[in-house]
C-alpha cells in the first residue's frame, strides 16, 4: 500500500475523502494534518477526529497545523459546508478522539525523513503547511515520492471569484511556494475534472442505510443544494474524494504535463491557476494537470468502498 499523509481542512467533501481513504484499504495512512480553510484549523482538527470515529479508525494520528494562511487573513467557506463545516451531520457525536501533541509542519518533515522516498502527500486543502515544510526543511521536496494536490482550475471558471479556486484562493503565496519547489510528480486535481465527478441523491441512495451512508446523506443535504443554486444541478461535487481516488489509482484521470503558475498580485485574478499550455513562457513543465476524467468508475468505487 501506498504510504500517505493526508492533508485537510476538513468540510463535508475532505470528510468524503478521508472516509474513501480510510475505507478503500488501498493507502497506508501515516497520519492526517489539519489546516485552516473552509473552517478555522481548530474546527477542521474537531471534524477529523469525529470522522475518525465514525470510521472506526482512531488510531489514525492527527497533527494540528496553520491556523491561517501564509500571508492573508482567513477566508472560511460556511455558506457551503454549514457551520460546523459537515452540514451539522455530527452535531450530536461527542468527540473522544484528540489530535496528537505536535505541529503539522514537523510532523510532516518527520515522516518525510523517516521514510525518505515513500511518502505521497494527499492534500485537500489551502496549500499552508506544506509551503511551511518546505521552507523549513527545503529537502524534503527531493525526497517526497510525490504530491497530490486538490485545487486550481484551467480550462474553466473558478469557486469562489472568476478565475480562482477555493483551495489556491485562500493561500496563493503558499500555493506558490509548492508549484515553485521543483517536485518530481506534482499531481493538480482541479475543478476542471471535479465539477465532472458528481454524487447524486441516487447514488447516495445506492450506498444503503448503514451509518456511514446516513451521514453521508446529512452531511451533504446543504452541500447539494448550494452546488444547485450555482450549477443548476442536484448534486455533491467530490472534489477531495477525487484527489485521494487519483492518489489510488492514477488511471482515473488523463493528464498534460505543463509549467503552472499563481496570481498573487492581481486585482481580479488573485489565485488563479494558469497554466502555459503552448509553453510561451519558456519554462519547464512543473505539474501533471488533470484534464479529463473517468467520472463513472470513480463515482462506482467511491460508492463500492462506502457501501462496505
Ligand atoms: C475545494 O474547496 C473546498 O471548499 C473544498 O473542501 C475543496 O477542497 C474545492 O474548491
Ligand atoms: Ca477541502
Amino acid at each position: 500500500n501506498k504510504k500517505v499523509i493526508i492533508d485537510v481542512d476538513t468540510g463535508v467533501d475532505d470528510a468524503l475523502g478521508l472516509l474513501l481513504a480510510i475505507r478503500s484499504g488501498e493507502l497506508d495512512i501515516l497520519g492526517i494534518t489539519t489546516v485552516n480553510g473552509n473552517v478555522s484549523m481548530e474546527q477542521a482538527t474537531a471534524n477529523t477526529c469525529k470522522i475518525l470515529q465514525l470510521a472506526g479508525a482512531e488510531h489514525i494520528p492527527v497533527v494540528q497545523g496553520a491556523g491561517k494562511p501564509m500571508i492573508r487573513s482567513t477566508y472560511f467557506e460556511h455558506r457551503v459546508h454549514g457551520k460546523d463545516g459537515l452540514g451539522g451531520a455530527l452535531d450530536d457525536m461527542t468527540q473522544r478522539k484528540q489530535p496528537e501533541e505536535g505541529y503539522a509542519v514537523d510532523f510532516i518533515i518527520e515522516q518525510i525523513r523517516e521514510h525518505h522516498g515513500e511518502i505521497t502527500l494527499i492534500m485537500t486543502g489551502p496549500l499552508t503547511n506544506l509551503a511551511l515544510a518546505i521552507l523549513k526543511y527545503p529537502e524534503l521536496v527531493q525526497q517526497v515520492k510525490e504530491v497530490v494536490v486538490m485545487g486550481g482550475v484551467v480550462q474553466s471558471f473558478g469557486n469562489v471569484t472568476p478565475t480562482a479556486e477555493y483551495n489556491m484562493y485562500v493561500d496563493p503565496e503558499a500555493a506558490k511556494h509548492v508549484f515553485w519547489a521543483g517536485f518530481a510528480s506534482l499531481t493538480l486535481v482541479g475543478l476542471d475534472v471535479t465539477r465532472k465527478a458528481l454524487l447524486s441523491e441516487e447514488h447516495i441512495n445506492a450506498m444503503g442505510d448503514s451509518e456511514i451512508a446516513r451521514y453521508v446523506r446529512a452531511s451533504t443535504a446543504d452541500y447539494m443544494k448550494r452546488y444547485q443554486e450555482r450549477n443548476g444541478v442536484k448534486a455533491c461535487a467530490m472534489h477531495d474524494p477525487l484527489a485521494v481516488a487519483v492518489a489510488i489509482n492514477p488511471d482515473l484521470v488523463k493528464t498534460g504535463h505543463y509549467y503552472v503558475d499563481i496570481e498573487t498580485r492581481s486585482e481580479l485574478c488573485d489565485g488563479q491557476t494558469v497554466c502555459d499550455f503552448q509553453n510561451r513562457l519558456a519554462v519547464k513543465p512543473n505539474v501533471h494537470v488533470c484534464l479529463e476524467v473517468a467520472a463513472d468508475e470513480f463515482i462506482n468505487h467511491f460508492i463500492r468502498v462506502l457501501r462496505g
